[in-house]
């Protein structure tokens, strides 16, 4: 017999659901006898005993489903250690409901912050598998995770529609793309759409090289140009100042990214109109897509399969188009950024794309 706790954590995406399925089944599928616990909305189901019984009807007509049948929540690691309102001890709390229901592990599956808890979990000695989930792609230890390609189908979208728009206004355009401090979604929807610049955070942009480039579409005649900008985005002026200026700068303004700032710059500059679309949440919304689900199933698999064998402390990545098992410790608190000097970014400018640099 072995009793499995499950639970989802931090932001959602897509394909969340059909990796649970992926390791329910394969373990239903085993010879062993299973339990399922799952714990609602993320952490905080663990630390206040908040839980579902789960049998296979609970994963049944999941696979295509979005968001996350467990709820979620974001527990700031900072505070994960520090007591509740109550005085609980938040750590000691999830031990003792591990301990309390006999669990033999805990699947967990998140991005970056709940992988700090994920290996502090671990480390206080629980048995813990994790599963890489987020839009950003930013997580250490993984080429992909999952839900990154359902967001770059919708962002790409989002940049198309723009696309027909702005060619028949002449005008500017920025999208805003999500993505947390990384680029990898705004890169390849920017690919993907045919932006004429990226801006990403790995890469500082100059407004002026911005210009140089709508300037020089407009001299060929193009009329228009499409901006995906990262939310993470940063000009090379704003990159010089310390973490905390740059914040307090932030939070002055009406809408916290740079689209709105680089909009009115390039606006004052140029005399061009200038528009900015923001497709927000829209990104992990929906139905996972195809390439998803077949990737979220596979790591729900190998996951399944970490379990039979009594293989704990790992997250489950793919590196090199192959499955892999990766100490959590090793993925805790990295975060996986674009070089660059990657190939990628390198083809994009033979391409003709601008990063502003
Ligand atoms: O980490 C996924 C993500 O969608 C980021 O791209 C974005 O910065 C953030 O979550 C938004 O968070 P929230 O859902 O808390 O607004």
């Amino acid at each position: 017999m072995k009793r499995i706790g499950m639970l989802t954590s931090g932001g959602d995406c897509q394909a969340l659901n059909a990796a649970m399925r992926g390791v329910v089944k394969t373990l239903y599928n085993s010879k062993e006898q299973v339990e399922i616990y799952g714990f609602l909305n993320g952490y905080k189901g663990l630390i206040y005993s908040k839980f579902q019984m789960l049998t296979g009807k609970d994963f049944s007509g999941i696979l295509t489903k979005g968001g996350t049948i467990l709820g979620t929540s974001r527990t700031p690691f900072k505070t994960i250690q520090d007591p509740d309102e109550n005085g609980l001890n938040k750590v000691e709390a999830m031990k003792q409901n591990y301990y309390k229901l006999q669990l033999d592990c805990l699947v967990i599956l998140g991005g970056n912050g709940t992988h700090k808890t994920a290996n502090l979990l671990s480390k206080e000695g629980l048995n813990v598998i994790t599963l890489p989930k987020t839009i950003d792609n930013d997580l250490w230890g993984t080429d992909m995770t999952f839900g990154f390609q359902s967001a770059v189908d919708i962002a790409t979208d989002a940049i198309d529609y723009i696309h027909t728009t702005a060619a028949s206004h002449r005008r500017v355009f920025i999208v805003e793309v999500m993505g947390h401090k990384v680029g990898w979604l705004t890169l390849n929807a920017g690919m993907a759409s045919g932006a004429d610049i990226i801006l990403i955070p790995e890469i500082p942009y100059d407004l002026d090289k911005v210009i140089d480039k709508i300037e020089e579409r407009d001299q060929r005649g193009s009329g228009f140009t499409i901006i995906a900008v990262a939310e993470g985005a940063i000009s090379k002026k704003d990159a010089k100042l310390s973490k905390k200026e740059y914040k307090k700068k932030l939070e002055k303004m009406p809408h916290p990214s740079v689209s709105y700032e680089l909009a009115a710059a390039i606006q004052e500059k140029t005399g061009r109109e200038v528009r900015v679309t923001v497709p927000g949440h829209m990104q992990r919304g929906g139905s996972p897509c195809p390439y998803d689900r077949v990737f979220a199933s596979r790591l729900g698999a190998e996951a399944g399969k970490l379990i039979l064998d009594n293989q704990y402390g790992f997250m489950v990545g793919y590196k090199n188009r192959e499955m892999v098992r990766v100490p959590l410790e090793d993925v805790a608190g990295k975060l996986k950024s674009i070089s660059p000097d990657a190939s990628i970014v390198k083809e994009a400018k033979l391409l003709g794309i601008s990063f502003g640099d």
